[in-house]
């Protein structure tokens, strides 16, 4: 029954709301009986104070005891809708005379509490009579100052049921029970409407997760306000809008992978067809065929070992060594690493390294992003062309405040290496998509690029907490610009 979020809402709603109802209904009663009994007091008292007065009229008058009993008679019978006895006590408080017929002869009790409605004392208590309910009594003393006693005068006494009195304020409770039911009734109908505007948007989500394990990626909530629900659509959104674009990126991998390696592959396939049919006969062709076989097999592995590479680096599987590390000797190995290739393609190499602090680094790791880097520039720098590395420290950049004033942070500085290199150029159009995996400006260009090269680069160089950037125009050439936090 209680199944649904809305459901349990509302249940939750309407039991709180009928908890709070029955505590300040129970309050509430609590106080209005005592103000009843005490309405009710009042109102014996405002019916006693003038039949007391008639009594006294009446016996100053010297009117018989016959016709005065006659007189209470009358006057019972036409208050009898409050069920009234009119009774009179003797000055040593016995019955001398009852309405009702039965309470002649016994005593009145003492009161158990008095006190003064418009300036007359008033005393009240209970009577039990021997055949019937308990009987609420009320004597009103309207002359105190005479002494009855000494007049030899009775006093009236007026009865009722003593439930009349102590039930008083079970009259308001058909209006309270009312009242509270209509209470009930339109707090469950706000309550239904909150726990929509609750559970609704819940339900937009549960949707939108349904669609998106179906393999529709594309969901959006719309959000409206800034509460824990809206909260919930904002973050599912932006997770939706992330798995969707890794889910476009592994898309794009597969097809990248799989474009890459059918080249080598139809390549292979062509050579072993031509060994096994004969159109290759003579040793020097099976060395040629065996050669370019083995140079398409060594492609595809280190196709398969870059992404193997990559994706350990970004599953963290690679653990960077961190150690001080002299950047200028760095670079110094790297040029020489590719000095052959260099000298091969007609260009020279230059190393321009200032003094800079020592950068906690892997050092393998950071040799890997230069040589890919001017492996990079030696490719591209067409013959007679220059590669020119730099080395120098830089002001971090002051962003850092200490609690949003005062001074700015002191941060250490950072180290650059700059790879330059004469006559390549790639358009702006391509300079934001280098660095993703398989990008390559011109793919009809016959080199062994997989295009994974600078990912590697900028992975290896994030995880050091650095920035890889680019500049490049047709006159001046191609600058990659590695920073790094030195440990100074
Ligand atoms: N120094 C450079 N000058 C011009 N273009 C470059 C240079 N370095 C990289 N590129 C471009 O960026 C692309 C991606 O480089 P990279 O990731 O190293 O892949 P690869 O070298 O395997 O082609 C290259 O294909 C090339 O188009
Ligand atoms: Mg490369």
């Amino acid at each position: 029954m209680f199944g649904s979020l809305r459901s349990k809402l509302i249940a939750s709603y309407a039991f709180v709301i009928f908890l709070s109802l029955v505590l300040a209904g129970t309050g509430f009663t609590f106080l209005l009986r005592y103000y009843q009994t005490q309405l009710r007091l009042n109102y014996l008292a405002d019916i006693s104070l003038p039949l007391t007065a008639e009594l006294w009229w009446y016996e100053r008058r010297g009117v018989s005891q016959a016709d005065i009993n006659q007189s209470l008679q009358d006057q019972a019978a036409r208050l009898s809708q409050l069920d009234l006895r009119l009774l009179l006590v003797d000055s040593r408080r016995m019955i001398t005379f009852d309405t009702g017929g039965s309470l002649v002869g016994q005593s009145l009790p003492d009161p158990s509490d008095q006190r003064q409605r418009s300036g007359v004392p008033i005393e009240w208590g209970v009577l039990n009579p021997p055949d019937g309910k308990p009987l609420t009594f009320m004597v009103v003393h309207l002359r105190p100052d005479r002494d009855t006693a000494r007049l030899g005068r009775d006093n009236l006494v007026v009865a009722v049921p003593e439930q009349t009195v102590t039930s008083a304020w079970l009259q308001l409770a058909p209006g309270l029970t009312g009242a509270a039911i209509l209470a009930m009734i339109i707090s469950v109908a706000v309550a239904l409407v909150l726990a929509r505007s609750i559970a609704g948007p819940l339900a937009q989500v549960t949707k939108a997760s349904e669609q998106m394990a179906k393999g529709d990626f594309e969901q959006f909530i719309p959000v409206s306000g800034t509460d824990e629900i809206a909260q919930l659509a904002t973050s599912f959104n932006t997770m939706a809008r992330e798995v969707g674009q890794m889910n476009r990126t592994m898309r794009d991998l597969l097809a990248n992978v799989s474009h890459d390696l059918r080249t080598p592959l139809t390549s292979i396939e062509g050579f072993a067809q031509a060994m096994i049919d004969g159109t290759i006969k003579t040793h020097e062709e099976f060395v040629d065929a065996a050669r370019i076989i083995g140079d398409e097999a060594e492609r595809m592995h280190r196709l398969v070992e870059d992404l193997l590479y990559l994706s350990k680096i970004e599953s963290g599987q690679i653990r960077i060594e961190r150690k001080n590390l002299d950047i200028p000797a760095l670079l110094a190995a790297c040029v020489r690493q590719v000095q052959p290739q260099a000298a091969h393609a007609g260009l020279s190499v230059e190393l321009d390294a200032l003094p800079v602090p020592p950068v906690l680094a892997d050092s393998h790791r950071l040799q890997q992003v230069f040589v890919n880097l001017l492996d990079n520039a030696v490719k591209h720098t067409p013959a007679g062309g220059k590669v020119h590395v730099r080395a120098y420290s830089e002001p971090a950049p002051v962003r850092t405040f200490e609690h949003g004033r005062g001074k700015p942070k002191q941060s250490p500085p950072w180290v650059a290496v700059e790879v330059h290199n004469t006559g390549s150029h790639i358009p702006p159009e391509h300079v934001d998509r280098i660095f993703e995996r398989f990008y390559r400006v011109d793919r009809s260009r016959k080199d062994d690029g997989s295009g994974l090269g600078l990912a590697i680069v900028r992975e290896i160089v994030q995880a050091h907490n650095g920035r890889v950037t680019v500049k490049s125009d047709a006159q001046t050439g191609t600058t990659f610009t590695v920073l790094l936090p030195s440990a100074a």
